[in-house]
């Protein structure tokens, strides 16, 4: 089953492109701008008059839904809150009329945001779960779903899973968008580029080697620090965790410009300092702060976009990901950070399948 991989996380991560052409079969109508789903539940009018949203969800979940909220604000035009469903369940969640909670899961088991759903059901306000696993308790509960058609994921750091939230997510905004202000030629023009992502996605498992030395430099830190901004401040977030999981090196994500509010002290020549610095909006400011970094003599490992050539020679190391549109980069970014944490934990001996302490899916709580 395992084919040409040694385990499943590593098939999964390769399995990447094909999960994403599976999310999107069948959904995306090109000449109309548009997305379809089967089981939203919803009129179109009933989506008209959505007047929040809130996401909730736990670990990676979590992290695609905070990117779920930079996507639904800005294609969807819909304020979105995004809540760990822990703290969700215990809190005295303020839901009305027009509120919408979408909860995610891969597995749809997971303790806490089952209850999260249940508690947003008891108070009258419709639920939308997004999940891969196919009649699970969290898809059979909801009002309405998104399956994320990523196939089974067995490694318990997920990874496909991941990415084919986001893919849900920006079809979802790309909906909402076209229901309301959101041009034909913009739905085309995303959805032309959404469609592209896979093959770029493929250029990216091919920097294996690349990412393996960076692996073996790097594998005997004791401590890393991620950083992103705007849709990648998510991506640093799960970097970190993905290296904390399955590598049991600490690792912590911030938005790229919180560093100087403190995790700055930390840095000396023993801290690798990752940058997920394509080629956007903020690309500068990124730059910025990898300057900041190297005048503290840290390392910095980069993710930059193609043919960057702009900060090479202060970066320690770097990894290219193809361009693409600056909301589907999470989806990119994400990828050579998955695989510098297997590597990571392959050089380690690891058994990068079932880490320590951990389960597949968290059925307490
Ligand atoms: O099945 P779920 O998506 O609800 O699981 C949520 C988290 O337990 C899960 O994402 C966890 O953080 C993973 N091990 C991350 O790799």
């Amino acid at each position: 089953e395992l084919g040409k991989h040694e385990t499943y996380m590593e098939k999964e991560i390769f399995e990447q492109p094909e999960a994403i052409r599976n999310a999107l079969r069948g959904r995306v109508v090109i000449e109309e701008g548009m997305v379809k789903f089967g089981g939203l539940n919803m009129t179109e009018e009933e989506i008209r008059r959505i007047s929040r949203i809130v996401i909730t969800a736990c670990g990676t979940s979590w992290h695609a839904a905070l990117i779920g909220k930079y996507l639904i604000e800005r294609f969807g035009e819909i304020p979105v809150e995004v809540d760990y469903a822990s703290e969700f369940r215990y809190r005295n969640p303020i839901l009305k009329e027009g509120d919408l909670v979408i909860v995610i899961s891969q597995s749809g088991e997971t303790a806490d945001t089952l209850e999260a759903l249940r508690e947003a059901k008891r108070k009258g306000v419709r639920v939308l779960g997004l999940t891969n696993v196919v009649g699970s308790t969290i898809a059979r509960e909801s009002d309405g779903g998104i399956y994320l058609h990523a196939g089974p994921e067995i490694g318990v750091a997920s990874t496909k899973a991941f990415t084919n939230q986001v893919v849900s997510l920006i079809l979802f905004a790309i909906y909402l968008g076209r229901l309301k202000n959101m041009s034909l030629y913009e739905g085309q023009r995303l959805l032309k580029e959404l469609s592209l992502v896979p093959e770029k996605i493929q250029q990216i498992l091919e920097q294996q080697d690349t990412i393996k030395k960076i692996a073996e430099k790097y594998h005997e830190a004791k401590n890393f620090l991620y950083l992103g901004r705007g849709v990648n401040y998510p991506v640093a977030l799960e970097g970190a965790l993905k290296l904390k999981e399955i590598s049991y090196i600490h690792a912590e994500g911030y938005p790229a410009a919180e560093m100087k509010h403190g995790p700055i002290a930390l840095i000396d020549e023993f801290m690798p300092v990752v940058f997920i610095a394509p080629r956007d909006a903020l690309y500068e400011k990124v730059v910025s702060n990898i300057h900041e970094v190297k005048a503290r003599h840290g390392k910095v490992i980069a993710i930059l976009s193609d043919k960057d050539d702009h900060v090479l020679r202060y970066v320690d190391d770097a990894l290219y990901i193809p361009q693409t549109m600056e909301e589907f980069s999470p989806l990119l970014t994400v990828v050579p950070l998955q695989m510098m944490a297997y590597h990571i934990a392959r050089i380690k001996g690891l058994d990068v399948d079932k880490p320590r302490n951990l389960a597949k899916s968290v059925t307490v709580e």
